[in-house]
């Protein structure tokens, strides 16, 4: 099937904060996100998430095949992963290593995501390595400075002294996974899986490219309100802390039934669809983005303010007090003493300075139950994403407060997996 969609998605948003690596990036998110708002977006934030290309924010202008077609041939052809390889939460991973873009093991370093990631997808090498630093620091091993993006890591990975969970993606609670998914079930409410795909979700999500066969950004932002209306229903732990689970998808030019199902590793049609694990697969005559138009962090950030500004139910920090629909949310101002407020919190870089102040405070208290040390993580993440915060134009925050989470239950859950799934 002939298809010039690429699929890009990025989840969980706590990663909104590596926005800028150096003054240069900095400079192009201030000048998108000043582009958007704040006149753009207060006037009709939900007309510029519908009107939005599947490139993103910046739409692609140029079409070139030999450029961007994705090789599913020779080292990159499709194999199923073995009995002993990760497989985990992501789609998008998950085919990348069934495709030997990423190490097929599941396991990976930053320099393989990378390559990886450029080469399938064309994101831009500071976003992979910003978002593989990230998954480092809180739950692979920052000694060996490799990630797994499904369970647990193995083992030989585990040397003695372990530094970070090492529990991999499947289990990062609150820190990448995320309640509310458009595919995933609530890890509290699945006894700690979040990495299935639930089929009935599935079902719901794949009903939105309607008689079109058409799949937009806007579309999964308007799912995105309605998975997070059903989980505070439903999950009496649900907890949303940083910008948990946002879910940024970007097909361009067309993102259709066919390549979605064959992304999510599901066959069948409405009525019957089946999944089986581990067999996420990239399409035959898959095109990635141009490279001379990569997949920035800014691109991604200024996804992230659209959906927030033309769905703001979405924008939710707190969580369920132990009950299903017992949802308390916090205020940004008293989560930051004051400095921000929703309403300004898409100016400038605010989003981003947030995102960091909640990253570098949180990050201790969910890993603090379960290690003795996290003096070499929070170092870990000091030395690559502290040059970030340089970039940006933060004003300081005195009294800001993730403590404050620390009345959700679902905040300190934190399950954990078996040696290897997917
Ligand atoms: C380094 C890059 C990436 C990271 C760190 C990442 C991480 C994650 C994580 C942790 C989840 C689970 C979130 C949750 O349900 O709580 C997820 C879900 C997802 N990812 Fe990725 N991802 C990356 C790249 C991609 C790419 C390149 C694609 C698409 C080509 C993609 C597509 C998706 C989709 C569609 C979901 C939602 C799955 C569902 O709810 O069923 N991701 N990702």
């Amino acid at each position: 099937m002939k298809s010039t969609s690429f699929f890009y998605a990025l989840v969980s948003s706590t990663w909104a904060f590596p926005v800028m690596d150096d003054p240069e990036t900095a400079q192009i998110a201030r000048d998108l996100l000043r582009h958007y708002q704040p006149r753009d977006l207060s006037q009709d934030p939900l007309g510029i998430s519908r009107a939005q290309t599947n490139c993103g924010p910046t739409p692609c202008t140029t079409f070139d095949a030999a450029d961007q077609l994705v090789s599913v041939t020779g080292q990159n052809a499709y194999q199923s992963p073995a009995a002993s390889d990760i497989r985990g939460p992501c789609p998008g991973l998950n085919a990348a290593a069934n495709h030997g873009y990423l190490p097929r093991n599941g396991i990976a370093t930053i320099e393989q995501t990378v390559s990886g990631l450029q080469a399938l997808h064309n994101m831009q090498p500071a976003l992979a390595t910003a978002l593989s630093e990230y998954a480092i620091a809180t739950d692979g091993n920052v000694l060996e400075e490799v990630w797994s993006i499904g369970g647990p890591l193995p083992a030989d990975y585990l040397v003695e002294g372990l530094l970070g969970t090492g529990q991999g993606f499947s289990y990062s609670h609150n820190a990448y996974e995320g309640d509310a998914s458009i595919g995933r079930n609530d890890a509290y409410t699945n006894a700690g899986d979040a990495h299935s795909l639930n089929i009935t979700k599935f079902e719901r999500v794949y009903a939105l490219g309607g008689t079109e066969d058409r799949y937009t950004l806007d579309k999964f932002r308007a799912r995105f309100e309605a998975v997070q209306d059903e989980s505070i229903a439903n999950n009496p732990y649900y907890f949303t802390g940083a910008f948990s689970t946002v879910v940024v998808e970007e097909p361009s030019d067309y993102l259709d039934g066919y390549n979605f199902k064959s992304f999510f590793g599901v066959t069948g049609e409405p009525g019957n669809f089946t999944w089986i694990r581990g067999q996420e697969r990239v399409p035959e005559q898959w095109y990635r983005r141009p490279t001379s138009d990569q997949n920035t962090a800014p691109d991604v950030f200024v996804d992230v303010g659209i959906g927030y500004a033309a769905y703001p139910n979405t924008l939710k920090f707190g969580g369920n007090t132990g009950t299903p629909n017992s949802f308390v949310g916090l205020d940004v101002a008293n989560l930051t003493g004051g400095v921000y407020n929703a309403a300004d919190l898409f100016n400038g870089d605010n989003l981003a300075c947030f995102s960091y102040n909640i990253l570098q405070e949180g990050i201790p208290d969910f890993l603090s139950d379960i290690l003795n040390d996290i003096t070499p993580v929070t170092s870990f993440i000091n030395k690559y994403v502290g040059p970030i915060v340089g970039g940006l134009n933060c004003t300081q925050i005195e009294g800001q407060s993730t403590g404050l989470f620390n009345d959700f239950p679902g905040y300190k859950y934190s399950p954990s997996g078996p040696d290897t799934n997917y």
